[in-house]
């Protein structure tokens, strides 16, 4: 039996800092924006599709320019998280992938196709749309390309000031691109682990893909 995709929503408005969508949106303007190679292992796109555009803003950025970000990912996201879950989950240690912005203008950038490898994923919207940017996740842990996952899947709009959790290790997902060239979607993206899927299970391949570690 196929296992069934949930996830939970918090709305967390009340809990963020005044004007923190004017500011999400200043650091979101700087992304580094080009096209990413593909995942390796972690992706789910076709096989033809070597290079996804978007944007991104590294977790050091983050740190920087949205304190307020990187202190909730440590704190009240951190206890929300463990309230999804249902047991208690730690914040990365690893400063380069705690928290990261992902970033997408117009209508071809979309957040890649691709699995999890961590056992719980936090994402806080920070845009609204009056349409596209959905997060898409396929019912079909084997769907291998975007169509696969939109034959059956469970679709997500962005709200700003939704912070929503969910186990993306057995369901690929991806986003929507948007449906207006002058749209801008941003997520803030929050790697969380547990006690049976630590950190340490991490692919070393994923952090030389992404940081050139040796
Ligand atoms: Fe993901």
């Amino acid at each position: 039996m196929r296992s069934q995709f949930h996830w939970t929503t918090f709305d967390v408005n009340e809990r963020l800092p005044a004007g923190w969508q004017q500011d999400v949106r200043e650091v979101a303007a700087n992304a580094d924006f080009h096209e990413y190679p593909r995942t390796p292992t972690l992706s789910r796109e076709a096989t033809d599709v070597q290079r996804i555009p978007r944007g991104r803003v590294h977790a050091a950025h983050v740190r920087a320019r949205l304190p307020w970000l990187y202190q909730a990912y440590r704190g009240e996201f951190l206890e929300m998280a463990g309230e999804a879950r249902g047991e208690r989950v730690a914040a990365a240690k690893d400063d380069r992938y705690g928290v990261v912005l992902n970033v997408q203008h117009g209508m071809t950038m979309r957040w890649e196709c691709h699995i999890d490898s961590n056992p719980l994923t936090g994402v806080l919207f920070c845009t609204d749309h009056l349409g596209g940017g959905e997060l898409v996740f396929a019912h079909n842990p084997d769907a291998t390309d975007i169509a696969a996952v939109e034959q059956d899947c469970s679709v997500i709009s962005p709200q700003a000031g939704h912070l929503i959790f969910f186990d993306g290790r057995r369901h690929p997902h991806y986003a929507r691109s948007l449906v207006a060239e002058s749209d801008v979607r941003v997520v803030a993206v929050m790697n969380f682990y547990t006690e049976s899927c630590p950190e340490s299970t991490r692919p070393a391949e994923l952090n030389r893909h992404l940081y050139g570690d040796d």
